[in-house]
């Protein structure tokens, strides 16, 4: 079968490589009907997460249908159409019992890899390096998903393709930060990045009653999709001081809960920028923080920073200070996919939750490469590049 490798950084090819197989009683084998890029997948193409082999089939957004069912499955039948959740989880373990699902312990068939790293391991991801398990990811005619009970969800007949397709990554990551960053009824939220993630997080704020809604960006069409489809309203970093101006907006207090939707390949125009890029170059840090600093600063005092953006390990001048001495909360995490992909059906179903406008490129897989491309430059308005793998 046809499917997308990593075989250098800032290198893809479509290749054949073998169809997937049962291998665990609790899989079943989907036939990928969508898949699309998303900004973690970027991370992986600049070798900023270094932990890729030649050959491995990345993607981990993505839906399909079920064609073969392994004996030990109870819910999911040939025929069925479903999401499925990037992070795999076991259902049973501690932190899936307590809906860390991406937290889950018996997932990563490689946990000394993040253990070093981060004292612990955390669950697999599919299609996102030997890091995080070195499972075989989406971008592929076929695929396999492991525990299919916990992970796969069936699709209401009314929510189209490339809305249902969101659920699998970009809106459950936002549920999970505008869930536990704790947006309130009345909340005034700023997200930072206009890409999938953050502009589905402005909209799940809206939707769980925040009263005003800022996202920060420099892509003029990214910005207008948040003010048209998210309903916020949109600052450009570059034209303007991003915390003075939301200061401006809050009667000078700043945001109650600021989520950063950004991640480790930040952009920031000022010296600070260079100065990032350059350690990050000579590995002397791993991460270009820019807006999660410019997200320490700008929120209230007490309030609340969320980090979806992913960072790998370590980050230089870090505001600490900011956050002891203003009364922060500072968390952040990895998707929890099966908490939130239910709620997230019910809202594209019921038309609150739309998503079609990110599908900006739907493209034949053998065009993941240039997929890519536009989507890393975001060239020609790309937001996320689509594959169909069967037409
Ligand atoms: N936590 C998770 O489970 C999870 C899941 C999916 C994606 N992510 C991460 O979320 C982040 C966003 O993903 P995406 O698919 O939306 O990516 P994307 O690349 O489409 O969007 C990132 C956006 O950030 C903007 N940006 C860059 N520097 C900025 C700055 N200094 N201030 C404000 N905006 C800035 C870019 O212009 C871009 O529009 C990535 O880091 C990705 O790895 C995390
Ligand atoms: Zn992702
Ligand atoms: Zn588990």
């Amino acid at each position: 079968m046809r499917a997308v490798t990593w075989t250098g950084i800032n290198q893809l090819s479509v290749e054949d490589v073998p169809e997937p197989q049962l291998l665990n009683d609790h899989d079943v084998i989907l036939k990928v009907t969508r898949t699309t890029t998303c900004g973690s997948d970027l991370h992986l193409l600049s070798g900023y997460i270094p932990f890729m082999r030649a050959g491995d089939v990345i993607g981990h957004e993505f839906m399909g249908e079920v064609v073969e069912v392994g004996k030990g499955v109870r819910d999911r039948r040939v025929g069925d159409r479903v999401v499925v959740a990037s992070f795999v989880s076991c259902g049973a373990c501690w932190y899936c019992h307590h809906e860390l699902y991406s937290l889950c312990d018996n997932s990563n068939p490689n946990p000394g890899i993040t253990e070093g790293l981060w004292g612990q391991a955390i669950g697999g991801c599919l299609g996102y390096s030997h890091a995080v398990g070195g499972y075989a990811g989406s971008h592929a005619e076929y695929m396999r998903v492991p525990f299919a009970d916990v992970g796969s969800f069936v699709v209401p007949d009314g929510v189209p393709d490339d809305r249902a397709l969101f659920a699998s990554d970009a809106a459950s990551t936002a549920f999970t930060g505008v869930d536990l960053a704790g947006v309130q009824p009345g909340d005034t939220v700023a997200v930072w990045g206009a890409g999938a993630v953050g502009q589905m997080a402005a909209r799940l704020s809206s939707i769980v009653g925040a009263e005003r809604v800022f996202v920060v960006d420099r892509f003029p069409e990214r910005l207008a999709q948040a003010r048209t489809h998210a309903g916020a309203e949109t600052i450009d970093y570059t034209t303007t001081d991003v915390a003075a101006e939301l200061r401006e907006h809050t009667g000078g207090r700043g945001p109650d809960v600021c989520i950063e939707a950004v991640g480790m390949e930040a952009h920031s125009p000022g010296p600070q920028g260079a100065y990032d890029a350059v350690k990050q170059q000579l590995r002397l840090q791993t991460d270009r923080p820019s807006a999660v600093r410019e997200a320490i600063m700008a929120c209230r005092k007490g309030g609340s920073v969320f980090t979806l953006g992913v960072f790998a390990a370590m980050v230089d001048k870090f505001p600490l200070g900011a956050v002891m001495n203003k009364g922060l909360t500072l968390r952040g995490a990895q998707v929890h996919g099966p908490r939130y992909i239910p709620r997230l059906l019910e809202l594209m179903d019921r038309g609150e939750l739309v998503t079609e406008h990110l599908a900006t490129h739907v493209l034949p897989l053998e065009e993941a490469p240039r997929g890519y491309e536009l989507f890393k430059e975001k060239a020609d308005g790309c937001v996320r590049a689509v594959f169909t793998p069967h037409g």
